[in-house]
């Protein structure tokens, strides 16, 4: 077999066979197939796209270029859950306490945050002493004994992933929807899990930027999960204003403990409560949604998916002290509104960046994070606001540069009209 017959073959319209996948993606991972010819044949896939088959022998082949946890030795059903990423996105935060509570098997391997957009990684690191690195065997234990555990993906997880979307990068092929649906479920069949709930973000600075492109990708991946004999659903839901208020490590681990206890912003507790309930029908812990949504308000209210958080917290050697003192920054500084009107959009790229720039996210991989720092949003879209009203704070431990507030003036869409609502939650593919 050659590598040019594969990439000719593609960039003919034709579809791949899985030989061929698993020759190029084996190749890629051992050194024998050189990036020229694997940009070439990623690029023809941007242009030509894949089949569903296509699809699911790439992920396959990816899936299978590097380590597959076992959670075989754990008793019960395993749920992960993923987003495709957005700006103030603490929802793993919130839900992998909400399914441990309610006895699903939580064992979940998270990533970090790169430009706009934050990780899970990052958010618990900015715990004290919480730590993400776990070997499997403390992961493994830590799972069995209180149904959750929240790690790093270690560099044998799928290999062939991190080797792709580095050339995907630099060779103007990431927004491909079968790559980005092989890339993301690959990681998430290595993981382990029998149930996968997906949040397939939509808008400005979430990957799919079109209703269309978002429902193809959502059934792509529910597909893919399904020929590997998962349990798979999607959510589509909006980033057209980032999820709940706070944006910034300290500050959305604060959000999701709130959350957690019932107080939390309207957006990110809808969110929550249906992604949960999902995740616990799925496993089969209620005959119905409707009883899986009960659960989740019961172990909200009840305190239980807030005590999981702390049992959770603790097992990986954090602290939280006191939640009045979680959060200290040099200055908190109101931005407020430059005209009268209601807010139609808060573009979370812009915010995300903002963040970014105060110290908050990474621009470069090697970037240090300050974990304190961030933007409280006092207002959210649909909100009338007046010239001088205090649209959000921002946290901050150096001088807020012009760039920072460019970027925040840049979010606020405020027009003299009211808005028409956007559902939080646009369509459900499973
Ligand atoms: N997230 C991923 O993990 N991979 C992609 O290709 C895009 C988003």
């Amino acid at each position: 077999m050659r590598m040019v017959d594969i990439i000719e073959k593609k960039r003919d319209r034709h579809a791949n066979t899985q030989a061929e996948i698993r020759f190029a993606i084996q190749g890629y991972v051992e050194g024998k197939i050189p990036d020229y010819q694997m940009s070439a044949w990623l690029m023809a896939i941007y242009f030509v796209g894949m089949n569903d088959e296509e699809a699911y022998y790439l992920t396959d082949s990816m899936l299978h270029s590097g380590e597959v946890i076992d959670l075989s030795s754990i008793q019960g059903v395993k749920v992960d859950k993923h987003s495709t990423g957005g700006v103030g996105d603490k929802t793993t935060l919130v839900l992998g306490p909400i399914a441990a509570s309610a006895g699903t098997i939580v064992a979940k391997l998270s990533g970090r945050g790169l430009g706009h957009t934050g990780g899970t990684l990052d958010k618990l690191e900015s715990i004290e002493g919480c730590r993400i690195d776990l070997s499997q065997e403390a992961f493994l234990k830590q799972v069995k004994d209180i149904n959750i555990a929240i790690a790093g993906q270690t560099q044998e997880i799928v290999p062939a992933d991190k080797l792709m979307y580095a050339l995907r990068d630099v060779s103007g092929s990431v927004p491909s929807i079968p790559l980005i649906a092989s890339s993301i479920m690959s990681k998430k069949l290595a993981s382990g899990a029998d149930v996968i709930c997906l949040d397939v973000k939509i808008g400005d600075g979430a990957f799919m930027k079109t209703m269309d492109d978002a429902r193809i990708l959502s059934k792509l991946m529910v597909s893919i999960g399904k020929q590997a004999g998962k349990r798979v659903i999607a959510f589509i839901t909006d980033m057209n204003q980032p999820l709940g208020f706070a944006i910034g490590n300290r500050l959305e681990v604060k959000e999701a403990i709130d959350t957690l206890a019932g107080n939390g912003p309207e957006d990110l507790t809808t969110l929550c409560v249906e992604i949960g309930a999902q995740m616990i029908y799925q496993a089969q812990k209620t005959s119905t949604i409707e009883e899986a949504k009960t659960l989740v308000l019961d172990l909200i209210y009840k305190g239980k998916a807030l005590a999981k958080f702390h049992e959770f917290i603790r097992s990986q050697g954090g602290h939280i002290h006191n939640l009045d003192t979680f959060i200290q920054v040099k200055e908190v500084i109101p931005f407020v509104a430059q005209k009268e009107g209601y807010i139609h959009n808060i573009k979370a790229q812009s915010i995300g960046l903002a963040s970014m720039k105060l110290g908050g996210g990474r621009e470069v991989k090697t970037d240090i994070i300050d974990p304190m720092v961030g933007i409280l949003l006092h207002k959210k879209v649909g909100a009338y606001v007046k010239k001088g009203d205090v649209l959000l704070d921002i946290y901050a431990n150096k001088k807020v540069s012009s760039e920072i507030l460019d970027s925040l003036l840049d979010a606020f869409d405020i027009q003299p009209t009211k808005p028409t609502p956007s559902p939080l939650i646009w369509e459900i593919v499973s």
